[in-house]
């Protein structure tokens, strides 16, 4: 399966086989390849709670306003996102020669050092692009997926232990679908949402 096909196929699912079991092996399988995503500064704010304990499945759908996905699937991954993940900076960049050590730590301390709004909005960039990928994965390994933010931020960080420092991007189910979505519906046309060189530019037309 090529990247055209994944994003083409992938749906979000609602009903999973809850028989359907997903081991270490093919979490690592799932995992490993999103952590090449990139992320501002190489500064990697994602984490993932990885469910597959079924009570705890249920607390989540429970947490989740009972979306019966969260309590079928084979995996629900919490992705949060570090909020001072610019803390990390000398670890990540600690392979580099000594002037880009001192250059990236200078820039990365004024950038987000005391501004706590772009570091939410880095940690919950990082979170949804590290998601995106996750999907993709899952989709080319044969599962479906979910991404929900339909949930109780408090329960779900109470039942999974988020410290205050993270900051919640999705949860994604992931499992094999039972049932097929309905075709998809209401998608904008590429020459309504792409536009040529300025946001009020031509349209990218649909056909050549
Ligand atoms: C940020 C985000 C939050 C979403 N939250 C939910 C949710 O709580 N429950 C759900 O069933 N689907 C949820 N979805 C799935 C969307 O409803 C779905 O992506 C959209 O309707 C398009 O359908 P498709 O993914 O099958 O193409 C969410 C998707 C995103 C990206």
């Amino acid at each position: 399966m090529n990247v055209d096909q994944a994003l083409e196929t992938r749906r979000s699912i609602k009903h999973f086989d809850p028989s359907v079991t997903i081991d270490d092996d093919m979490l690592r399988q799932l995992i490993r390849p999103v952590l090449y995503t990139p992320t501002s500064f190489n500064l990697q704010h994602w984490r993932f709670v990885l469910v597959r304990d079924q009570a705890r499945k249920y607390e989540l759908c429970k947490a989740a306003y009972n979306q019966t996905q969260v309590r079928d699937a084979s995996l629900v991954a919490l992705i949060v996102g570090k909020l001072d993940a610019h803390v990390d900076a000398a670890r990540v960049w600690k392979g580099a020669p000594d002037r880009v050590q001192t250059s990236m730590q200078r820039a990365i301390d004024s950038l987000y050092a005391g501004d706590a709004g772009l570091q939410r909005d880095e940690a919950v960039r990082s979170g949804a692009m590290a998601s995106m990928a996750l999907m993709l994965r899952a989709t080319e390994l044969g599962f479906s997926t979910c991404p929900l933010i339909g949930f109780d931020d408090a329960e779900v960080r109470r039942v999974l232990g988020i410290p205050a420092d993270y900051v919640t991007a999705l949860l994604i189910c992931v499992g094999r679908a039972t049932a097929h979505p309905h075709a998809r519906i209401g998608r904008f046309a590429l020459d309504e949402v792409a536009r040529l060189e300025h946001f009020d530019g031509l349209p990218l037309a649909d056909q050549p």
